[in-house]
Order: structure tokens, then C-alpha cells, then sequence
């Protein structure tokens, strides 16, 4: 989908961007990465011609962008960056069909359109379409930031550290809402954050960027697995095991066996925890290590489907059968795409 080719940048003196060579596939998530000044955002900006590169090709879709009309090319690529940019004194059913409009839709398409991307990222239309974004908080307004990249349908969305200015639960809330979307749209989506966690939790790949270079670019267990030199092993911490849990949830552990439920039935009415599938596997761990002997584990209707203990939270074979689950889910997906039936990737993804 995008082919990034010896991509440079200079200001005078400075290299913000050193022989990027990077490929992005069809409805990967990526995660641009690394210390402050490294050119994640810069890099970001040359996909859509806000920063123009000194050398290098960008091509999309087989198509060099530096050949195409740049007004043109940011009307079909989404663009999210941190406090928004809402305009203050269009509402936010307006703001979010500021594309639709440009792109010459008619007022009723467009309206619906803005409703239903509303929808998309759970605000209420009848309750929030009229209001103007100072009366919406942080949080609001940035879900409302990402409805507005997404109006116009675009294949590719740009993300500059969209959450990084809401406080750490909504931010929490605000990556699950990327995570659901992105299950629903599938897009193609390059995402720049310092927050490893969030990288690590967000990415389909992360691309760990030094001195305006690539160091590593690779799913997120490998990079944490298999560091390409000390920098990068330096860069995720001390406790790449527990950074690599932060991808998992209790389903990718649970044993969800006969016995199993019948221990975890019987665990529950002696007083033990019970969690949703759902919840993430660090905190099902922090439950475990804080004195519960095992938790009863509960599907969405609050029935006991199993239970997970302290020795089933191995990362070993478990992780990479979760990982390879994950991997064939978005291969799936992508193929779906390919194929250019939108319904059946959703169906995909969903199965
Ligand atoms: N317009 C500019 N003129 C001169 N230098 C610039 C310009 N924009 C960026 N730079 C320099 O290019 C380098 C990369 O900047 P960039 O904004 O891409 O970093 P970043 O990785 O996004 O950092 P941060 O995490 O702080 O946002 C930095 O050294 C920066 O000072
Ligand atoms: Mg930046």
C-alpha cells in the first residue's frame, strides 16, 4: 500500500530523516516510534506532502505521490495530531463534514455522513452534533477528531500522537475505540506516540526510529523478543515480557475445558474473582500476584466460561499462538480488502 524509498530530510544543517526505506501493507496499523526529535513527525508529514522530502519516493498504491496534486492528496488521507484542531466556531456535526464538503458532497449526504461517523466513535449525534467543540472535553473532542479523518472514507489515515493530551483512562478508552474501529474499517493507519505501551498495545508493526533512521521495524514480540542492538533493548526497559502481556487479554490464556469451568463454578461460589474474557492480561496478572488463586473467567452474558491461574500467564508457546491468531485475523482482513468487499472483511474480523 505505501513504499517508503530512501526517504531524506534536511533543514540546513540538521537530518531529520535518514534513508527511510519502509513498506506498509493494506490495513496495517503502524507505530512510528523513538526519542524526541528523531523525525517521527516529520516522517509522518512527507506521506501527505505537509513536509516535503530533500530525496526519496513515496509511492501509494503503486502511484508516486510526489507526482500528485498535494491538495488533492491530503483531501483523501485522514489526518489526526494532538488537541484536534476543531474549528472552534463550526459545530461538530459541521467539523466533522469539513471533508465531504470540500470533496463537493451534497448537504444531505454529507450531514448523514457526519452522523453516522459520530456513531462510529460512540458520540450520540442528537446529543453532540450541535454543540460547538469547547463545550465537548479532551476526550470528546478528540473522538470527534477521528470522525473527522474518517468522513471522507480514506484508505489511509495519519495519527501525530492523537491521544496524548487526554488524561491516562481516557486514553486507555480512546486506544480501545482505535482497536474496535479499526476491526470494523480497517484502515491503513500510521500512528506516532512516545508512549511504548500504547505502541505496543496499538501496533500491527512498530517502526523504532533513531537520528531520523530505522533501527527495527517489525511486529511488536519481535521487537521485544529480539532487539536488533542494544538501543532498541534499551528502548523498551527492563520487562519486555510484561510490555509484551500489555497485547494480550484473559482469552488468550483462559483454560475454557470442562473441568476447568467446573473448578472456576466451584472457585466462584467459594468466594474467588471472576473477570470478563476481555480484560487485559496485566491486569489479570496484577489480580493473580495480589493473593487471588485463580480467576473465574466470564463470557459478555456473565457466564463462566473458565479460569486462569498465575501458571497459565506463560508467554511462551500460549503468546505465539495468540500472536499467530492475531497475524491471521489481519491476513484475513487484508485479503478481504483485496478482494474489495469492505462487509466481508468486517465479517472476517468479526468471526
Ligand atoms: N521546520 C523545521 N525546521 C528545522 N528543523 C526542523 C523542522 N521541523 C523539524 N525539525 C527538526 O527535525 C528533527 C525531527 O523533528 P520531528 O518533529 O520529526 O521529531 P519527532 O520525532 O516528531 O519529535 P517529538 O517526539 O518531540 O515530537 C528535529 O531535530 C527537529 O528539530
Ligand atoms: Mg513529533
Amino acid at each position: 500500500m505505501i513504499n517508503l524509498r530512501g526517504i531524506e530530510k534536511h533543514y540546513g544543517s540538521v537530518t531529520a530523516l535518514n534513508q527511510v526505506n519502509l513498506d506498509i501493507a493494506r490495513g496495517e496499523l503502524v507505530v512510528l516510534i523513538g526519542p524526541s526529535g528523531c523525525g517521527k513527525s516529520t516522517l509522518l508529514r512527507t506521506v501527505n506532502r505537509m513536509t516535503e522530502p530533500s530525496a526519496g519516493q513515496i509511492i501509494i498504491d503503486g502511484l508516486n505521490v510526489l507526482e500528485s496534486d498535494p491538495v488533492l492528496l491530503r483531501r483523501s488521507i485522514g489526518y489526526v495530531i494532538q488537541n484536534v484542531g476543531l474549528f472552534p466556531h463550526m459545530t461538530v456535526r459541521e467539523n466533522v463534514a469539513v471533508v465531504p464538503q470540500l470533496l463537493g458532497w451534497d448537504k444531505a449526504k454529507r450531514l448523514r455522513r457526519a452522523d453516522e461517523m459520530l456513531e462510529l466513535v460512540r458520540l450520540d449525534p442528537h446529543k453532540f452534533g450541535a454543540r460547538y467543540p469547547g463545550q465537548l472535553s479532551g476526550g470528546q473532542q478528540q473522538r470527534v477528531g477521528i470522525a473527522r479523518a474518517l468522513a471522507a472514507d480514506p484508505a489511509l489515515l495519519l495519527m501525530d500522537e492523537p491521544f496524548s493530551a487526554v488524561d491516562p483512562i481516557t486514553r486507555e478508552q480512546l486506544q480501545e475505540e482505535l482497536l474496535r474501529i479499526q476491526r470494523d474499517v480497517r484502515k491503513t493507519i500510521l500512528f506516532v506516540t512516545h508512549d511504548i505501551d500504547e505502541a505496543i498495545r496499538l501496533a500491527d508493526k512498530i517502526c523504532l526510529l533513531r537520528d531520523g533512521a530505522v533501527v527495527q521495524y517489525g511486529d511488536p514480540d519481535t521487537l521485544l523478543r529480539q532487539p536488533a542492538d542494544a538501543f532498541v533493548a534499551q528502548f523498551f526497559g527492563q520487562e519486555p515480557a510484561l510490555r509484551r502481556l500489555a497485547r494480550y487479554s484473559v482469552a488468550d490464556f483462559a483454560r475454557r475445558d470442562a473441568v476447568s469451568v467446573a473448578a472456576a463454578v466451584a472457585a466462584l461460589s467459594a468466594g474467588a474473582a471472576s473477570v470478563p474474557l476481555h480484560t487485559g492480561a496485566r491486569t489479570a496478572l496484577s489480580r493473580l500476584l495480589g493473593g487471588q488463586q485463580q480467576l473465574a473467567v466470564t463470557d459478555e452474558a456473565g457466564h463462566v466460561v473458565g479460569q486462569v491461574t498465575l501458571a497459565d500467564l506463560r508467554l511462551g508457546g500460549t503468546a505465539s499462538t495468540a500472536g499467530a491468531a492475531r497475524a491471521a485475523v489481519a491476513a484475513a482482513a487484508q485479503a478481504a480488502t483485496y478482494a474489495g468487499d469492505a462487509a466481508s472483511s468486517g465479517r472476517a474480523l468479526a468471526a
